[in-house]
């Protein structure tokens, strides 16, 4: 178990008296936004009038840049500055991100090579945005171009392994695989993927002396601040990194990109604040986008449906720079029961834009190949989908032996069935229609891992008996603000109405941030851990004080509750004992680690996707008509905050099955599609019927609240539904992502429909 602070007479958290915890709490920062007063990175107000920075992006995949006449920009109307690589300031060199969690350098212009189409070359600023911008396009660079090598396109599973990794092998798969009488083996491709957010990358910067204030937008606060600090050379702490409000994120700015370094040196060298954002364009090249895959899934099972062999390789490309893997294969690791099981990566290089981390790295792409062997598997067995799963479930992680710290999976298959109506579903495809439409149902199984990081927070109590929380924390649309504020009121049994909540500021105690679904249970269980401090102080301040009617005690009766502390009938306000014995306020730190057992556990969150889907016969058309996840992710904090989460993880697993892809121009290494009319990204109207439902359940292992995650566990399987409920509805297998209209098409016309 993770430390708890020792004075937990009660636990405040289970005792949920204000029923807080959990509840469908309103957005603490909703009003802000819907109200547009909520000043996102680019838009917050520096001291003095800023110039804006444009950057310019290279039109080749690789090469080398001979020259870059920059007289025509220096010219322009309003012009501050224009910089390439043969005149940036010095920055210190580009790290090798060795983790995820090490700051990384990001040097504007290092080099004189182009390692990938879009890469940043130049940069302007100027008083206006639309002085910038004119000026940027007369930016003239002469390049020595290289033929690329764009195209990912493996034929068997061969490739390089990532470094210092191989495949994991458990038995003996060929052999058993060889033997096993039922046999699935195929191959899946899924496209390049773009995050999308709706707030592109962008930074507003300033220097007051050698203190540089900057507000960007990033999901990891410490880790960006130091980053940015190395890349300049300076100490961090005079980097004062500010994110409060982030337009999305989903991996993409759990990066940070030239945005940041470029406003910072330009507002040094022409002393007055740099606003650079990123165009929606230049964000699908020039930050990270989910890669493509290869995944080649192998399962062989008896006839009675026990899996004896499971394999999942997955290969991927990586650019010349950058070094993240899509590792597609991991999250199958723990999912079911098999004795012989092989999973591995493989990585190809090539000039194409940096790889990164998109929503549930992993899972989003390797679940749309083996959900789907599953179920293949499940068909040529003539055995339920679902039941196929049930009969695999195993009793503990069959890869190393672990217990589950807890593992729900089966009751959310069950409970799903059951709301959905699975037991309707017709097992032969395309036996059920509706006019010129021919319906189906699919499932699959949702899994992504869980953890929680060293962070910490501190709470303030002031003479009005307010409490505020701090913490720099990220909250990236997910509801973190509302969370945060929920745990402090409940802990300190106050109305939610007496609690702040300061986050996304390098100067508040650290945390980690958003990313891999670990924010909740990071961020909550530092917070809950101040609370308890801020209790323990308050109960010592009241029994030490004669003028208190706690005075005496005993500590341990000592109640909080609509924010007054009692014991039975002795009672006052927090707010009149802090006036009389800290009217300047009163703040506590709270701490959290991952407990020195914590691996001894498997810790995974769950879920079951259930899709119906109609098929247009005539133009192949895809229609999502019904969609049910329900999941098991620890203790929710917040039911509608994490439902949101949930479903807007479902409607992206609609988006990677049916319309999401980047194409990639061979000559060039470029994405075709470049915006989001050209990148479609499911709509309203895409969407039919969608509910997200969670299971009860307290993962006493995994912290001291509880709390797993939901952030990226709803995509996890989603468009494998997708996909399986097509394949009910029309007899038609596309394994090659998306499954765009033409392809269920061709597929239909093979089958002579
Ligand atoms: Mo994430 S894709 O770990 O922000």
């Amino acid at each position: 178990m993770t430390q708890v602070a020792d004075w937990a007479g009660s636990n405040p958290i289970k005792e949920n008296r204000s029923r807080l915890i959990g509840k469908a709490v309103d957005r603490y920062e909703g009003p802000l936004k819907v109200s547009g007063t909520a000043a996102y990175a680019h838009e917050v107000v520096p001291p003095s009038p800023p110039a804006y920075g444009v950057m310019v992006p290279s039109t080749i995949a690789r090469g080398r840049i001979l020259s870059v006449d920059l007289a025509a920009a220096r010219a322009a109307p309003g012009v501050a500055l224009a910089w390439s690589h043969f005149d940036v300031p010095e920055q210190a060199p580009r790290n090798v991100m060795l983790n995820f969690f090490q700051p990384l350098t990001t040097p504007a212009f290092e080099f004189d090579r182009v390692s990938y189409w879009g890469e940043q070359v130049a940069f302007v600023v100027a008083d206006t945005l639309e002085n910038a911008t004119a000026a940027a396009a007369l930016v003239k660079v002469d390049y020595e171009i290289e033929a690329p090598e764009v195209t990912f396109d493996p034929i068997g599973d061969e490739g390089e392994h990532p470094p210092g990794e191989s495949d994991v092998q458990v038995g003996d798969f060929a052999a058993a695989f060889a033997a096993a009488p039922v046999r699935v083996d195929a191959v899946w491709r899924t496209p390049p993927q773009n995050h999308c957010t709706m707030e592109p990358c962008a930074t507003t910067a300033w220097w007051e002396g050698d203190k540089l204030t900057v507000h960007a937008s990033v999901q990891l606060v410490r880790k960006t601040q130091h980053g940015l600090a190395e890349t300049l050379k300076i100490p961090p702490e005079n980097v004062h990194l500010l994110t409060r409000y982030i337009g999305g994120g989903f991996g993409a700015k759990a990066s940070w990109y030239e945005d940041l370094t470029l406003a910072a040196l330009a507002s040094r060298e022409i002393g007055r604040p740099v606003k650079v954002a990123f165009t929606r364009q230049q964000m699908m090249h020039g930050t990270i986008h989910r890669p493509a895959t290869r995944l080649h899934a192998r399962l062989g099972a008896t006839p009675d449906g026990k899996l004896t062999a499971m394999s999942l390789i997955t290969q991927t490309h990586l650019g010349r720079v950058g070094n993240f893997v899509e590792r597609g294969s991991n999250f199958s690791r723990p999912l079911y029961s098999a004795p012989n099981r092989l999973t591995g990566h493989r990585i190809f290089h090539l000039d194409l834009p940096v790889a990164g981390a998109m929503r549930a790295p992993g899972e989003g792409s390797g679940t749309l190949a083996f959900e789907c062997a599953m179920d293949e598997l499940a068909e040529k067995l003539g055995i339920d989908p679902l039941e196929l799963r049930v009969i695999n479930e195993p009793e503990v992680n069959p890869e190393d032996g672990r217990p589950f710290s807890s593992r729900q999976l089966t009751r959310c298959l069950r409970e799903g069935a059951e709301r959905f109506g699975w037991d309707k579903r017709v097992s032969v495809p395309g036996r059920v229609r509706d006019g010129r439409w021919t319906l189906g149902l699919g499932m699959a199984t949702a899994i992504r891992g869980s953890s929680l990081l060293p962070a910490k927070a501190s709470f303030t109590v002031d003479a009005e008996g307010v409490i505020t929380v701090k913490q720099g924390m990220t909250d990236i649309g997910t509801g973190t603000y509302t969370v945060l504020g929920q745990i402090a009121a409940e802990t300190m049994g106050v109305p939610l109405k007496s609690v702040r909540v300061e986050i996304g500021d390098s100067e508040l105690p650290p945390a980690p941030g958003s990313g891999g679904q670990f924010g909740a249970a990071t961020a909550g269980s530092a917070c809950f851990e101040a609370g308890m401090n801020l209790r323990k102080a308050i109960v010592e301040i009241a029994v030490a004080d004669p003028a208190s009617p706690l005075y005496g005690g005993p500590s341990e009766n000592v109640t909080f509750q609509d924010g007054i502390v009692a014991i039975s009938n002795r009672s006052e306000t927090i707010a009149e004992l802090i006036r009389r014995n800290r009217p300047d306020g009163l703040t506590v730190e709270g701490e959290i680690k991952p407990a020195e057992d914590s691996g001894k556990w498997s810790t995974q969150t769950y879920g079951a996707h259930f899709v119906e889907v109609g098929i247009d016969t005539v133009t192949g058309e895809v229609r999502v008509r019904r969609m049910l996840g329900v999941f098991a992710a620890g203790r929710i904090l917040n039911y509608k905050t994490a439902r949101s989460q949930l479903t807007g993880g479902m409607i992206w697993g609609v988006g990677s099955a049916l319309t999401e892809g980047n194409a990639f121009d061979p000559r060039y290494g470029s994405f075709i599609n470049q915006d989001m009319a050209a990148y479609l990204v499911p709509v309203q109207a895409d969407i039919g019927e969608l509910d997200a439902i969670m299971l009860d359940e307290e993962d006493e292992k995994a912290n001291p609240m509880g709390i797993k995650g939901v952030g990226e566990l709803g995509i996890s399987g989603a468009g494998a539904a997708v996909a399986n409920a097509i394949y009910n509805a029309c007899g038609v297998r596309v394994r090659d992502y998306p499954i765009t209209p033409d392809k269920v098409l061709a597929g239909l016309m093979a089958l002579g429909k």
